[in-house]
């Protein structure tokens, strides 16, 4: 066999490998559901609204509660709020609410707008400042009787409310002496959906749509009704239900009333409906010959468009619009501006009160790679930055949390900084497009925290990401997060239970970013599995650690994932990344590795940051070791802070991350018998297969870099590896 053929063979071996792990878990799976006992078994479905029963000890808690529930005022948010709090108490705790009307016969739970509990009990001491979705728990006499108040300034902070305080049940908390104010810390708390008019969606890995089969949407939407429940029950407001790579044919008139259908099942738990627009579309569907922002016609196209949803969708809450990105047409085909592209689309919606969403990702993807001074990170500031003042009003700029595209690790965007007179929001990505696609365990809610917690330092001051989307930095009228969740039709949503406490976790924290990780996590576990100890505390920690331990493996010191970036985004793929014009460069070459993005001697993105944070990144003395290579070229044998070489600590990182994985093995299994079969083996098959998936990645990757740096591991582990041909990604090689 010659060499070649032998490289050959040890790739097609590898490429075997990963296709019989995916069998097995594939296996491992099916023998779990076909293995558990029908009913009982679990299946994700209920996620964090189980309301399981408490046992009889911990229900004993909650004898006081009162046995009526009063709600005042009439509207399908409320009526939701009421069929909530009934179910919740009679699954948790076995009592059934006795509904009453006007005031209160007996202790009751009363349910309503601050203004109608105001006149039931003018005694009351409202709280004086509570924004729109803000709510109120309080216990108080009302005309004889103990009560418990759930009151907000509008029907859907009652839902919140009511939401809140089954949480606390499940969760076992007190609930005898409330007096609570909650507000949400931002106005726009949204997810997006990539979903396709054919069922598909991108980067979606929990099965097709909920919402769309066929070229259609789908004639049952209990899932999408179900959907809403979930999210309002988390407290998000609104949820585009199509890809950012729009169908011009969402708009199509005969399809408005198809998407009605789903803002109807919306529109009880308080979830606006938008969509995601495609620019071209005046021209796209036929009825204009051009789609420049800044005509007249086009202008009016748009408002009658516009008029035409709300008069199906009374509360149709606007639209997303990438534009000239990846492919897709935008304002430059006329030399427009992106304000001009989303200004026209926000006139037609303000006297609505719509609002759009304008992406920010933005770049070119044929840059010229030889050019060391290109660098798409630079992309999103260069083309926002300059419009700052240019938008509307009920504008905002949707800034992906990092420069370049969900990598495992990456800086803040600096652009966050860049807007001042402009309304932002944050896009995180709830699926896990580049950190495990659900097959692996990668809880994101640490990433995301150290992204709002990052302080840009404007002018010196504290001047937290958080607080810049949320507008309370330059006192803008809106802003927000938006998630991409792109849940499916697989029972549990997402692909694997585990994985939900993204979609959770994204929730609370768009509602309170001062939560931390461990109350979220530790809230999401007992929600999703009950309130025992050893589960608490097993699978919170196996979530805590599973974003370093997923980035041990798979993007070491800021490189980017080491993914194959032109296939799956899942794979060992390193040099997919390098000699084409996506700018997903880690220029890694025999020499050295990472991108010199320094003002002295780089592409000068870190000059796009406030002068704090440039003084940071650009010295390698401050610079962290864990964005390094985002930011510095160095050679494999420069000394991080650690005290290891960068050449050591990806050898090493990846050895630890494959082992980490395998304890999670043994981790889980204590759980056996704590946690219903179904999820138990399912999950278990999960860490399987994801601790086989490790090696091949430590494998694929210190081969590599073996290979390219010359400098073997300190420690015998990697004197066996032979030189692979490609290591553009594995999945692309044919067996
Ligand atoms: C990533 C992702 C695409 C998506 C794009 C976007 O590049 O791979 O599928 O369309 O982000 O956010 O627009």
């Amino acid at each position: 066999m010659c060499d070649s053929e032998f490289r050959h063979g040890l790739l097609r071996l590898v490429s075997l490998m990963i296709r019989f792990s995916s069998v097995l878990l594939g296996l491992a799976l099916f023998g779990a559901a076909a293995a558990s006992p029908g009913a009982a078994a679990e299946t994700g479905a209920e996620a964090w609204l189980r309301y399981a029963p408490l046992d009889p000890k911990a229900a004993n808690n909650y004898e006081r509660l009162p046995g009526q529930v009063l709600v005042l005022g009439n509207s399908s948010v409320l009526r939701s709020a009421q069929q909530e709090l009934v179910q919740g108490v009679a699954q948790m705790l076995g009592r059934s609410l006795t509904l009453g009307t006007g005031s209160p016969t007996a202790d009751a739970i009363v349910l309503g707008k601050l203004a109608d509990v105001h006149a039931l009990a003018p005694g009351l001491n409202p709280p004086e400042e509570l924004t729109a979705d803000g709510y109120w728990l309080a216990s108080s006499r009302v005309r004889g009787h103990d009560c418990l108040l759930i009151a907000a300034t509008t029907d859907r902070g009652v839902l919140y409310g009511v939401f809140a305080l089954l949480s606390k049940i499940a969760r076992i908390d007190d609930v005898s002496a409330l007096d609570e104010v909650r507000q949400p810390y931002a106005l726009l708390r949204w997810v997006n959906q990539w979903d396709n008019l054919d069922g598909t969606i991108e980067r979606g890995y929990g099965g097709p749509s909920i919402f769309f089969a066929g070229g259609r949407v789908r004639e049952d939407l209990t899932r999408a009704g179900q959907y809403a429940r979930l999210l309002a029950s988390i407290g998000i407001n609104g949820c585009t239900i199509n890809n950012v790579n729009a169908d011009p044919h969402i708009l199509d008139d005969t399809f408005i009333a198809q998407i009605s259908r789903i803002a109807d099942v919306f529109r009880p738990w308080g979830v606006r409906l938008a969509l995601s627009a495609d620019l071209s579309s005046p021209k796209a569907l036929g009825d204009l010959d051009t789609f420049d922002p800044l005509d007249p016609r086009v202008a009016e196209w748009w408002r009658k468009k516009v008029d035409a949803i709300y008069r199906q969708i009374p509360d149709f809450g606007g639209f997303v619009v990438k534009a000239d990105s990846e492919g897709r047409l935008g304002p430059s085909a006329y030399s427009r501006t992106h304000a001009d592209a989303a200004n026209v689309i926000a006139r037609a919606l303000k006297p609505h009160g719509g609002v759009v969403f304008y992406r920010a990702f933005v770049y070119n993807h044929h840059l010229d790679w030889r050019n060391l001074k290109n660098d798409r990170a630079k992309a999103a500031y260069e083309n926002f930055h300059p419009l700052d003042g240019a938008f509307d009003e009920n504008a905002i700029v949707q800034i992906k949390n990092g420069p370049i595209d969900f990598q495992v690790r990456e800086p803040v965007s600096p652009l966050f900084a860049g807007l001042r007179r402009t309304n932002e929001a944050i896009e995180l990505q709830i699926t896990q497009e580049y950190t495990g696609q659900q097959r692996q365990l990668c809880f994101l809610v640490p990433m995301w925290k150290e992204v709002l917690d990052f302080d840009m330092r404007i002018e010196n001051n504290a001047t937290p990401v958080k607080a810049l989307v949320a507008g309370r930095i330059f006192h803008r009228p809106t802003g927000g997060l938006a998630g991409v969740a792109n849940v499916g039709a697989d029972a549990n949503w997402l692909g694997s239970p585990l994985a939900m406490a993204n979609l959770y976790g994204f929730g609370r924290l768009a509602w309170d970013p001062t939560l931390s990780s461990e109350t979220i996590i530790e809230e999401w576990t007992r929600l999703t599995f009950g309130n025992d100890p050893l589960v608490v505390r097993t699978i919170a920690a196996l979530q805590l650690d599973s974003w370093p331990v997923y980035e041990s493996y798979t993007g070491p010191l800021g490189a980017g994932t080491l993914t194959n970036i032109l296939g799956n985004h899942y794979d060992p793929g390193p040099e997919s990344s390098e000699e084409n014009g996506w700018g997903q460069w880690h220029r890694a070459d025999h020499d050295g590795i990472g991108m010199d993005r320094t003002v002295a001697t780089g592409t000068g993105f870190i000059g796009q940051y406030p002068p704090e944070v440039q003084k940071l990144y650009e010295s390698l003395a401050s610079c962290p070791d864990e964005l390094l290579l985002f930011f510095h070229h160095v050679p494999y044998t420069y000394v991080l802070h650690s005290g290891k070489t960068v050449v050591q600590h990806i050898y090493d990182s990846h050895y630890e991350g494959a082992e980490r994985v395998q304890a999670s093995i043994a981790r889980w299994k204590t759980l056996e018998g704590h946690v219903d079969e179904q999820r138990y083996r399912d999950i278990l098959a999960r860490f399987e297969y994801q601790a086989g998936q490790a090696v091949v990645w430590r494998d694929a990757i210190c081969n590599w870099i073996y290979h390219l740096s010359g400098i073997a591991d300190v420690r015998p582990r990697t004197s066996d590896l032979r030189p692979q041909t490609s290591y553009l990604g594995l999945s692309d090689v044919g067996p």
